[in-house]
């Protein structure tokens, strides 16, 4: 039962570290638990023919009913995990989904139909690009994909059928920042609609809708969950829209576990502490890399050297944990160096608490033809770092010793590996 006079223990108005402890949760929990509790069920039962009947009457009267009726309609801890993303990102709703993925491609999907056009930006992760090149165009959307930040180029691609602008921000892997307000500007001018995959950032760093976004997306994956331990996605916006796709969902399917959601929740009450630490570990990187001989060029929306620089400054409280940079030398240097980093793990994702590296040429660019690594900016010595919540010390000192690995004679490593 919610106990009547604490349900509001949290208002919009708190900190965000404090919304991320309290924001859709409620003061006192069934049981008297402090957590909300994993609601572990596929159905949901009702008292009498009655109440089956009040509830269908009224179910679409209310876009989060108190009483659910089946699992992939809704769940209790799922719904909370729900009010807590719509809190922290600043919107009236948020719907959570088995995978960033999932989020993505059912988002377009439901508010898309055949004769549409949608207007995509360049540098932006590969799946998503894929799939408005390949199935969204096999489906009737046309598709027309600009460079990031090219705000003439985004404007011109616009067409009477164009629906929405879709981009990231900060992107991957290069750290593009869009100028939101220019961004919001240009579509609203035209009655389009934007949606901005919000994945690197983070609400504790940016807030798309503030800047009159109409939706965001997050791999929660990353740095909303936190943990390197579940697969989730999240869409954020107002009821009308994210209704249109809940409706929708209800047909596709792709929902979250009410155990991940229970994690969600969870990893949530310390974005704030765990973001804190990944923008100064990020910051502290970028810098060290910049200066260091065998590194060519670092991309960290933090350093002056980062075309988005200003943009970063005027927008992000900070400039997250990812920090990609280009070694000096081939393939060989690349594999040498990451291969001798002791703490980030070589895995294709970030956000985490733990450290993780990616060679894209090697990973999520490993069957891409020349001619599309030359398009993206995929060299060999091209890695991605994203920093988890180590002490920032120890990841330099890591990084410091791996890069030094490159100016030791190969038959010395050889010999040390045998002994
Ligand atoms: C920016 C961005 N968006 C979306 C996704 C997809 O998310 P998921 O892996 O949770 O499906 C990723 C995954 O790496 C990503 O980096």
């Amino acid at each position: 039962m919610i106990h009547p006079k604490k349900d509001t223990h949290w208002t919009m108005a708190s900190g965000f570290a404090t919304q991320a402890v309290h924001a859709g949760e409620q003061h006192i929990n069934p049981y008297q638990s402090i957590t909300t509790p994993i609601v572990q069920s596929s159905a949901y039962a009702f008292p009498d023919t009655q109440a089956l009947i009040t509830f269908m009457t009224h179910r679409k009267e209310q876009a989060l009913p108190p009483h659910q009726e089946y699992g992939r309609y809704g769940n209790p801890t799922v719904r909370a995990a729900e009010a807590k993303l719509a809190a922290l990102e600043g919107g009236e709703q948020a719907l959570l989904f088995a995978s960033g993925m999932a989020a993505i491609t059912l988002t377009l999907l439901s508010l898309l139909e055949p004769g549409d056009h949608l207007v995509m930006t360049a540098d932006a992760y590969r799946k998503t690009r894929a799939f408005g090149a390949t199935f969204l165009r096999r489906w009737g959307v046309d598709v027309t994909v600009v460079p990031s930040a090219d705000y003439r180029a985004l404007a011109e691609a616009i067409t009477p059928r164009t629906r929405f602008i879709y981009s990231e921000t900060p992107t991957n892997p290069f750290l593009r920042v869009l100028d939101l307000e220019q961004v919001v500007h240009i579509a609203r001018s035209h009655g389009v609609r934007t949606i901005i995959d919000s994945t690197f950032a983070t609400p504790y760093n940016l807030r798309p809708l503030a800047f009159g976004v109409d939706l965001v997306v997050h791999s929660v994956t990353k740095y909303l969950a936190g943990h390197n331990d579940l697969l989730a996605g999240v869409l954020i916006g107002s009821s009308e829209l994210v209704d249109q796709v809940r409706e929708a969902q209800g047909m596709f399917g792709a929902v979250v576990d009410p155990g991940a959601a229970y994690l969600i929740l969870r990893g949530l009450k310390t974005l704030a502490l765990r973001v804190d630490r990944q923008n100064h570990t990020g910051m502290a990187l970028a810098r060290f890399l910049e200066t260091h001989p065998r590194v060519r060029r670092v991309w960290y929306p933090g350093l002056t050297s980062h075309p988005d620089h200003s943009m970063a400054r005027q927008q992000m409280r900070g400039f997250g944990g990812v920090v990609s940079f280009e070694l000096d030398g081939g393939i060989e240097e690349t594999r040498r160096f990451v291969d001798a980093l002791r703490l980030p793990r070589l895995a294709p994702s970030l956000g985490g608490v733990e450290s993780l590296v990616t060679i894209p040429a090697l990973m999520s660019y490993f069957d891409a033809s020349p001619e599309e690594r030359r398009a993206q900016g995929i060299t060999d010595g091209l890695v991605r770092l994203s920093v988890g919540v180590e002490e920032t010390e120890d990841l330099l000192e890591d990084v410091r010793q791996a890069l030094a690995t490159l100016d030791t004679p190969v038959a010395t490593i050889l010999q040390g590996q045998r002994r």
